[in-house]
């Protein structure tokens, strides 16, 4: 193309000259445009820069997978202490569940009361439906365990304030929908898991939405940074037909290390508009197990 144009300059210095002048009337369309174009642009990413608005708040979400070895879940009070405008839900779990005991060994029975002795903290017990496949006596068992805590070791704080069940379904059946309503049913008819209790399903990803009103809140995302970004975002959730960011859960784990700063407010504020309970890690093996290295940036991006 180049050598084109060369050979044209060189042969005919009128068709230059006109070249010339189109060239200056092309040059003067553009600038027009441009003029046109460029004070919106620049309005628009200022306008970005200076919204500081986190938007609506949402809770931290914490699957406390970490063995309270003292000092463990320090990192845990150390957050809940010096924010007490963030609600912290935490889903405890002692053994899969609360352990084959009546009480949890003691590293829990010392440390339990510390976090539900916060007001702003909301601890879960962990039970496992497998899918609501599971012996329902089992899953009976495990949630009457949690509630005869606080009257079994005389101590009114080593106690929890709902369930977390964990695995279960997406795709409905009549069947599951009458297991899991019939858990949530007993959770809310029990003394011992406080006057109000909590219930959270995690089917880990968008289940049939007749599930979503046998609990008070579901985990409709437990995914990678990367395949939360893939699926655009939170576009993905106004997907959920008949549900509201108060019914919703998101866990995203697996956040790179670049992600941090104004790259970690975006994200967090993006996850805040569609769900009302939100845990983000960097951690990307064992991401329950312990704390990431930007634990502290997310939980102040939660109380902005
Ligand atoms: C600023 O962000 C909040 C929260 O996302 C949003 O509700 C609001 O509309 C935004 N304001 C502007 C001017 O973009
Ligand atoms: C936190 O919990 C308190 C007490 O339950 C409640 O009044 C408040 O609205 C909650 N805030 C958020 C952001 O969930
Ligand atoms: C479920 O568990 C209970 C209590 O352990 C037991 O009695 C019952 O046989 C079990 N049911 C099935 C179908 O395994
Ligand atoms: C606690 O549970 C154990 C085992 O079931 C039982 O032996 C004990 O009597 C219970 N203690 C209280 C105070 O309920
Ligand atoms: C749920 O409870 C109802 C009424 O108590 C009972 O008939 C039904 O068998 C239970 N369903 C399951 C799956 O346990
Ligand atoms: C949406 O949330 C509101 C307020 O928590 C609740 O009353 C309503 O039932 C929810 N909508 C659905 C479809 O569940």
């Amino acid at each position: 193309m180049s050598t084109t144009d060369t050979e044209k300059h060189v042969s005919s210095r009128g068709c230059l000259k006109s070249r010339r002048s189109r060239i200056i009337a092309g040059l003067i369309v553009l600038i027009v445009i441009l003029a046109a174009v460029i004070p919106p642009v620049v309005v628009t990413t200022l306008r970005k820069k200076h919204n500081n608005s986190m938007g609506p708040k949402s809770k931290v979400f914490v699957p406390l997978y970490v063995y309270p070895a003292p000092g463990a879940w320090s990192p845990l009070e150390d957050v809940i202490s010096t924010h007490p405008d963030v609600n912290f839900t935490v889903v405890i779990n002692p053994g899969n569940g609360p352990g084959p005991n009546s009480l949890p060994d003691a590293n829990y029975t010392r440390e339990i009361p510390k976090l539900a002795s916060h007001a702003n903290v909301r601890l879960l017990g962990y039970v496992h439906t497998t899918y609501a496949q599971r012996n329902i006596s089992l899953v009976q068992k495990d949630i009457e365990t949690y509630a005869a805590w606080p009257t079994n070791s005389s101590n009114p704080d080593l106690a929890v304030r709902g369930i977390f069940f964990d695995e279960t379904p997406q795709a409905y059946s009549a069947h599951s929908l009458a297991y899991l309503q019939n858990m949530t049913d007993l959770v809310r008819g029990l003394k011992g898991l406080g006057s109000d209790p909590f219930v959270v399903h995690n089917p880990g990803a968008i289940p049939d939405s007749r599930y979503l009103s046998s609990a008070d809140s579901t985990v409709v995302f437990e995914e990678t940074y990367n395949t939360f970004e893939a699926r655009s975002g939170a576009n993905l959730f106004t997907a959920i037909p008949d549900s509201n960011r108060s019914q919703l859960c998101a866990v995203i784990h697996s956040v790179p290390d670049t992600v941090e700063g104004s790259k970690l407010r975006e994200l967090v504020k993006e996850a805040r508009k569609v769900a009302d309970e939100l845990f983000i890690t960097h951690l990307s093996i064992n991401y329950y197990a312990s704390f990431g290295n930007q634990w502290s940036e997310f939980v102040d991006l939660m109380a902005a």
